[in-house]
């Protein structure tokens, strides 16, 4: 049997992945805030996310998730939200044309702050500091004082949260995501990008289509909902005093959201069947994620999905497969398999960034964009080969134009790494790679479905 779940529970389990706070008073007054604040999202729209994430689990929809590895204090813009929501956008129109079903919109924003780290500290010439967490727990300068975990953080991290949930909500219904609009910065990437011929061919099978709708009538002027898009946000559930603080019940339903965020996953590092995160993940309603890596033995993903999923409702899960492109032959066949043979209703989406990671000349991080590419090709043709539906990608990027990513149709190089190289963790596809893929994928999924007719 087990045992009862309270926002509280995961208090009882081992966790992993979290700082530990010199000052404790200050936590609990963080938290006793925190609990006073109002929730970020509504938990009606947690429920609209499941059912569209439902709509994906039986095909019927497409999943795009995306945003920055890192959200951090000093990178908080407006136009940057506006640049990552802008570019996420655009890859979903483009989506939206290949795969011919709705795209679900999901970005890592508003919240996306916590971070897991390899090793507990971090050694340069012969100093050793505790290791950056992200904004919510320390600071990123290499300096003592910073590396301290501060709780007044997570009270901070939640303004800004706020407020990048609040221009995000304005976007999305204000008329900034106009399908017209959106496709007409797609005209210009084309335009601009050095493999624009590539392209040109479905940004101009899209523009007739526009055209076609609007001499019929349908257009933004006269259909609302080719002005407005149904936009989500997610984050790792890492640090969970922050995640238990925001932990509601939804007085429509008397069941217990986390108010963070629509939807919450949990990472490669910390998916222990017995620990706090799986524990503090199983009580709440949103849909949840869960990263798939190399370690994930067949049982042991069904029992993470009996622990998260019980009843089987669709929508509630999603796996969020990162295995790196050479490895998605070896690992994913047999999970798909498993969740097959006992009939479990998941999301699969491909994380095409984390298994790909190199150290580059000069010591960056990077990923490769053949790499990326190839995983998401690897895991299509895995799921056509079983039979079953790849629903989803999962990207980490940024609307900016970064150099953090080799390769592309800008052919950055290893040697250009240094020129514009921003992020406060992992490297990100910038705006041009970002939506190149999206190109790529639709080509993909124009071709599958093409082959599927046939
Ligand atoms: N509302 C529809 C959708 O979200 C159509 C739409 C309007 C759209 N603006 C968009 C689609 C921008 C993608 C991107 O699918
Ligand atoms: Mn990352």
């Amino acid at each position: 049997m087990t045992e009862k779940w309270t926002p509280q529970s995961w208090r009882n389990k081992p966790i992993v992945q979290v700082p530990t706070y010199p000052d404790q008073n200050g936590l609990e007054q963080a938290e006793a805030q925190l609990r006073t604040f109002p929730p970020l999202v509504f938990a009606g729209e947690a429920r609209n996310l499941k059912q569209e994430l439902a709509a994906v689990a039986r095909g019927e929809a497409f999943l795009l998730q995306g945003g920055d590895c890192a959200e951090s204090f000093a990178e908080f813009k407006p136009d940057n939200i506006r640049d990552t929501f802008r570019v996420l956008l655009q890859m979903a129109v483009v989506l939206t044309y290949g795969a011919k079903c709705p795209v679900v919109k999901v970005g890592r924003m508003a919240g996306q702050f916590a971070k897991p780290r390899s090793a507990d500290t971090e050694t340069i010439e012969g100093v050793e500091l505790p290791s950056y967490r992200g904004d919510i727990i320390n600071g990123m300068e290499f300096q003592p004082a910073a590396r301290i975990p501060d709780p007044a953080r997570m009270v901070q991290a939640y303004g800004q949260a706020a407020s990048t949930l609040n221009l995000l909500r304005a976007f999305a219904s204000g008329g900034y995501a106009d399908l017209h609009h959106v496709h007409s910065w797609n005209l210009g990437f084309v335009s601009d990008s050095p493999q624009g011929e590539r392209y040109q061919h479905i940004a101009e099978q899209i523009s007739e289509a526009l055209d076609f709708m609007e001499a019929c009538g349908v257009g933004p002027a006269s259909v609302g909902r080719l002005r407005t898009v149904n936009f989500y946000t997610s984050h790792e559930a890492l640090l969970l005093a922050y995640e238990e603080a925001l932990t509601r019940i939804d007085s429509t339903s008397g069941e217990w959201y986390d108010t963070s965020a629509h939807m919450l996953w949990i990472g490669d590092r910390t998916r222990q069947p017995d620990n706090a995160h799986l524990e503090y993940c199983r009580g709440v309603k949103n849909p949840i994620g869960v990263k798939c890596g190399p370690s994930l033995a067949p049982d042991e993903l069904l029992r993470l999905i009996d622990i998260l999923n019980p009843q089987n409702e669709a929508g509630r899960l999603t796996l969020i497969c990162r295995f790196g492109a050479d490895n998605v032959d070896k690992h994913l066949p047999q999970l798909i398999r498993a969740v097959e043979r006992e009939g479990r209703t998941v999301v699969w989406s491909c994380d095409p960034m984390h298994g790909n990671t190199v150290k580059a000349e000069g010591g960056y991080k990077t990923r490769p964009f053949d790499r990326i590419l190839a995983e998401v090709r690897q895991f299509f043709a895995v799921h056509q080969a079983e039979g079953t539906y790849a629903g989803g990608v999962h990207f980490e990027m940024t609307g900016q134009n970064v150099t953090e990513c080799i390769g592309g149709a800008q052919a950055i190089t290893e040697a250009d790494l240094s020129d514009r190289y921003h992020t406060h963790c992992d490297p990100r596809l910038n705006a041009s790679q970002a939506l190149e893929l999206a190109f790529l994928i639709a080509e993909g999924l124009k071709e599958e479905r093409k082959r599927a007719a046939a």
